[in-house]
């Protein structure tokens, strides 16, 4: 699997984007360590805070059908820099997703940007501070 196919399973599942509100469509792949995809994309509702990004739906399908490790991640929107993921989407990944995995991310003009994990959301709050 190049970076580059899971990029396109992003752009494809984009076109799924539920955006009455925001009009802006968000799509993302992520490959499990399995060899499968579990795509998402952004759902919004007519009560703004309970929308989900698409990053968030792709993980949230990958963990509810048993599968907790992952490769790397796709994410693509329409923007001028490559799409940078919210806060709320980072602290999810951060954990679910190793400290090095790769995290692609990118916009229609194929200008993409690989960050791992570690470097997208530093010094996160994690399960492990808890059990002191
Ligand atoms: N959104 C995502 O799906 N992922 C991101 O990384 C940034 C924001 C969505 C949420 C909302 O549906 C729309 O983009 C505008 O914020």
């Amino acid at each position: 699997m190049s970076n580059q196919e899971l990029i396109n399973k992003a752009i494809e599942i984009r076109e799924q984007a539920y955006v009455p509100y925001s009009k802006f469509k968000v799509g993302a792949a992520l490959l499990t360590k399995s060899g499968k995809i579990y795509t998402g994309c952004n759902i919004e509702n007519a009560a703004y805070p309970v929308s989900l990004c698409a990053e968030r739906v792709a993980i949230f399908k990958a963990i509810s059908e048993g599968e907790t490790e992952f490769i790397e991640l796709a994410v693509v929107a329409d923007t001028e820099r490559p799409v940078p993921p919210c806060g709320s989407c980072r602290q999810v990944m951060s954990e679910f997703f190793d400290s090095k995995m790769n995290i692609h991310l990118t916009n229609l003009n194929d200008n993409t940007m690989t960050v791992r994990m570690e470097e997208l959301l530093p010094f996160s709050f994690q399960k492990s501070d808890m059990e002191k």
